[in-house]
């Protein structure tokens, strides 16, 4: 269990409200920052509503030691990398130009780890596992999941307290 838990951390867009454009004064000049409450840095943290930078590692001695959540990926990043999507520049096709590709033929296997992001939702699984591909990406993460290697879960921090 020598896994490595990149924690991506991914906010959805704001969607704009389209009230706001019938307002007399016009739309906003920079609506999606005028309609959001995302910290400039493009996350909330979650230790500031009692989430953690660690996961849970359910069945581990002392009970709730984790893994480190290492990589954020702030909702400054290009919006076409924050749509959970295997096409288009999405997030998948991301992890695919990295070597990385989902779950062999949509099958889960291995443990599931929890981690609170402080956005409301509480302890929740990871997203999804995504596995180094040997190469292959049709095929290659089931090599994986077998002979084992590097792999990942991420997160989506959405809740209703970290969400726009
Ligand atoms: C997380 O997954 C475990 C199984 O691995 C399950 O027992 C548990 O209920 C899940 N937790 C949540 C919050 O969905």
């Amino acid at each position: 269990m020598a896994s490595m838990a990149l924690f991506f951390l991914m906010l959805c867009i704001p969607t704009l409200a389209s009230a706001s454009y019938n307002d007399e004064r016009g739309p906003p000049p920079h609506p999606f920052w005028r309609r959001s409450n995302v910290p400039p840095q493009g996350y909330f943290d979650p230790k500031d509503n009692g989430g953690s930078l660690l996961t849970q590692v359910p069945g581990t001695f002392p009970a709730g030691l984790g893994e480190p959540l290492n990589v954020i990926m702030s909702a400054n990043s290009d919006s076409d990398v924050l749509k959970d999507q295997e096409t288009d520049g999405g997030l998948r096709n991301y992890f695919l130009s990295l070597g990385y590709s989902s779950e062999c033929l949509g099958q889960h296997l291995g443990d599931d780890q929890g981690a609170n992001l402080g956005d409301g939702n509480g302890y929740l699984n990871e997203t999804a596992v995504i596995r180094w591909d040997y190469g292959d990406a049709q095929l290659g993460s089931c090599k994986e999941t077998i002979e084992g290697g590097a792999h990942f879960r991420y997160w989506v921090q959405d809740g209703s307290k970290a969400d726009r």
